[in-house]
């Protein structure tokens, strides 16, 4: 038994989300379901073409329509035309260029949104088209057309980044194997498909302020960036966070963008404006998972141990730097997988194009390595005759190891136990045999089963130690319920419930007590993005904070009302009482920061991340060989996240993390035609759902617990999808004995490897 578990009976439990009831029952807000007096609906006028010079925007006969208000381009930005998200490459406002289809002009107001829409459709944008180009390997050649600004490509024309690791002797390293294994793999947009699209509203305040309601993950990335574009002081720009129907990373910093529009129309307009996409505008004009192209040398000795490994990663920014940088870093440090690897030398650039910005996607980089490394790890396997299991345990970093970007691990590293736990509860090696004698005969529908291990690290690490931290504000009312106010907030990944069981085991009241309020930029300090599997632990740990303070002033009153400390608890509601009486303070501030991090960005070396969260998935397949369908039929997830703090809500974060990966490798693609993406909604772009999952998944948890976590927790939240597909990978190159290089195994993928096969 672990220590968190004998001394906080709540933590880990099943608790109820007590956000749920509003959720199902449709009684919660959504930005949409939100109204303020003499609001205004816009819409955006978004450019047609890829690339092209801006002549003039003439709104005359939409202006004229009944109905409408306002209208705001470029020229109506109080501040600066920027939307600041690392680089400040963006406008709010296309201005003189336009560099992706449905990129931003102008935005419009109406009394309702029929009226918009008409009004936008009447606008004429004269825009001279430029050459584009949309395919990033054909961006990188030197007679490409230039996508950004001189000023913003790094290096080469459009090169945004360029990032390495070098460590140990890479020749050395591939001297001394018995084994090269070499790949090229290339991974798709993949899109969020939250089930609320994108939203916002912004209210003009009295004294010059300016408050934004939104849908989103990042409330003080927002703050920043209508500040900037309304060139007001932070302090006059408040941000409430409404009930968000999911984000998956797609509302990081698309939100930025498009509260910036609202704000400025509204601005002008001096009236409240809602800004919301539908589903084909959101899904067409909004952030993906970067399209990535990675080459792959992996060597081994005859024992099946690494001993090099050399990438190449090329990811296609977009338009616009946005979060590629951090993305790219991700990938960048995911590379070599949760293996011990001497000699790596890495390169990783991202690559503008005329499309659009791609951004955060749960995993955040990594997926589009991870098929690498895990596909590398069976071909090494099947060229050494070894087990792909067993190759990985040879491999796999345990604690004491140092990782491929130099850190030591530490006693959190619970990687290896995934691998044991996986495999005993798929009977790995019977489930194996059985599948060769299946498939001995080559019988139309194949079967396979295949295994991933990944590593990821948690938080921002040391790309952004900055914006690591978080705040938060308890107050103990007078009937003895807490307020509690957190900086990170709920998208549908369980936050409020475990931060719920957090502060009712550490203040020892009830749950039912508990209650949080929106997240609001006015009442906490800026507490960085709710990304990176970062947002729980660190509230959680801002929360220990400040109830640390509550508690020795609760047991304070307690001693003078001569309460024994056992009975604090039972008599909760009269020490709440005699608190408001003697007029006592009873509210506090708490604060946290990340762990420790350091980059040494020339040689990729350092404390990359404070600590990682690791997994073992297992999946079995079968594949049609004549329809080149694939079916999942079995799934055995295993996470090390350390502490679990309530099982039941990670297992459901397993369980949408599975559906997600599958998505990725089996169903999810979007074609790109002349720089327009050809998707419009979820009749074409295929996900799985809940059904393809729950009934086939098995879920387990190592908690190799961090001493720096709350009650010993890592993240968890990405970390289901990015084992996911790689399983699923591995599982179809299995059952065809091909190794697998793309992504999606649509029936024409499958029907090309299974000829080979
Ligand atoms: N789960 C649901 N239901 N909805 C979401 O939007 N986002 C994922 C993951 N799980 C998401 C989700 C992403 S991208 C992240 S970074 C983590 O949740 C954030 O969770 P955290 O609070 O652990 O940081
Ligand atoms: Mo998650 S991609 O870090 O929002």
């Amino acid at each position: 038994m672990s220590e968190s578990v004998r001394h906080h009976p709540a933590i880990g439990q099943p608790c109820p989300r007590p956000d749920a009831e509003d959720k199902v029952a449709g009684r919660a807000a959504y930005v949409d379901d939100l109204a303020f007096p003499g609001m205004l609906h816009a819409m955006v006028v978004r450019s047609a073409v890829p690339h092209g010079s801006v002549r003039g925007i003439d709104a005359r006969r939409a202006l004229t329509l009944p109905g409408v208000e306002a209208i705001a381009t470029s020229a109506d930005v109080p501040g600066d035309n920027i939307v600041h998200v690392i680089y400040d490459d963006q406008p709010a406002f296309a201005d003189r260029v336009v560099r992706y289809v449905g990129e931003p002009l102008a935005v419009i107001g109406a009394v309702s949104r029929r009226e918009a829409q008409r009004a936008v459709s009447r606008v004429v944008v004269d825009i001279e088209e430029m050459p584009a180009v949309t395919d990033p390997l054909q961006a990188l050649r030197e007679d490409a057309p230039a996508v950004a600004a001189p000023s913003v490509a790094e290096r080469a024309p459009n090169v945004f980044n360029e990032m390495r690791i070098r460590r140990g002797d890479l020749e050395q390293g591939f001297a001394d194997a018995a084994v090269i294994v070499e790949g090229d793999y290339a991974t798709g947009y993949q899109e969020h498909a939250y089930l609320e699209p994108q939203g916002a509203i912004a209210v003009p305040e009295a004294l010059g302020g300016m408050t934004i309601y939104g849908s989103m993950q990042c409330p003080f990335y927002v703050q920043a960036a209508v500040a900037r574009v309304l060139g007001l002081p932070l302090s006059k720009v408040r941000v409430v966070h409404t009930v968000t129907g999911g984000a998956f990373g797609g509302k990081e910093d698309v939100p930025s963008h498009l509260c910036s529009l609202a704000a400025v129309l509204a601005w002008k307009a001096g009236r409240p404006v809602k800004l919301v996409l539908d589903r084909g505008e959101d899904i067409r004009t909004t952030s993906k998972r970067h399209p990535a192209r990675v080459h792959f040398r992996t060597a081994a000795s005859a024992d099946g141990h690494l001993t090099a490994l050399e990438a190449q990663l090329v990811y296609n920014a977009g338009a616009y730097q946005t979060l590629s940088s951090a993305v790219l870093w991700r990938g960048l440090v995911t590379a070599p997988g949760p293996y011990r690897v001497p000699n790596v030398a890495i390169d990783a650039v991202s690559v503008a194009t005329n499309t659009i910005p791609c951004g955060a996607f749960r995993g955040f980089g990594s997926p589009q390595v991870i098929l690498a490394h895990e596909m590398q790890m069976d071909r090494l396997a099947e060229r050494l005759g070894l087990d792909p299991l067993e190759i990985r345990r040879r491999n796999i970093l345990r604690e004491g190891d140092t990782s491929a970007t130099g850190q030591r691990l530490d006693g959190s590293t619970g990687v290896a136990d995934t691998i044991d736990l996986a495999e005993s509860r798929s009977a790995w090696g019977s489930s194996r045999d059985a599948i060769r004698a299946h498939n001995l005969l080559k019988p139309r529908i194949r079967r396979g089963i295949g295994v991933s291990s990944v590593m990821y690290g948690v938080g921002l690490g040391g790309k952004a130690p900055f914006l690591d931290k978080a705040g938060a504000y308890l107050k103990l009312e007078a009937d003895g319920s807490i307020s509690v106010s957190v900086g990170t907030v709920e998208m549908g990944q369980g936050l409020i419930a475990a931060l719920t069981q957090v502060a009712s085991d550490a203040l020892r009241v009830p749950a039912e007590l508990v209650h949080f309020t929106p997240v609001d930029s006015s009442r906490v300090p800026d507490s960085g993005p709710t990304v990176a599997s970062r947002g729980t632990i660190m509230s959680a740990l801002a929360i220990l904070d400040a109830a640390d303070e509550l508690k020795t002033r609760i047991s304070r009153v307690a001693t003078e009302l001569g309460i024994d400390e056992a009975d604090i608890a039972s008599r909760h509601t009269d020490i709440a009482r005699a608190f408001w009486e003697r007029n006592l303070d009873p509210a506090v501030e708490g604060w946290a920061q990340g762990s420790p991090v350091d980059w040494d960005p020339r040689t990729g070396q350092g404390h990359a991340y404070g600590t990682y969260a690791y997994a073992t998935h297992i999946a079995e397949v079968q594949v049609d060989t004549v329809t080149g369908e694939v079916t999942v039929d079995r799934f055995v997830a295993v996470h090390d996240s350390g502490t679990i703090l309530n099982h039941q809500m990670a297992s459901g974060q397993v369980e949408g993390g599975i559906a997600q990966g599958i998505g990725l490798a089996v169903t999810e693609e979007i074609p790109i035609r002349g720089g327009h993406l050809d998707v419009n909604g979820f009749t074409t772009y295929r996900i799985p759902t809940i059904r393809d999952v729950a009934p086939i998944t098995d879920v387990g948890f190592v908690e190799a617990a961090w001493a720096y976590g709350p009650h010993g927790a890592k993240g968890l939240g990405e970390v289901p999808l990015m084992a996911a597909h790689a399983a699923v990978a591995c599982a179809v190159g299995h059952a065809l004995g091909q190794p697998v290089s793309a992504y999606p195994l649509s029936p024409a993928t499958v029907l090309g490897l299974s000829e080979g096969s």
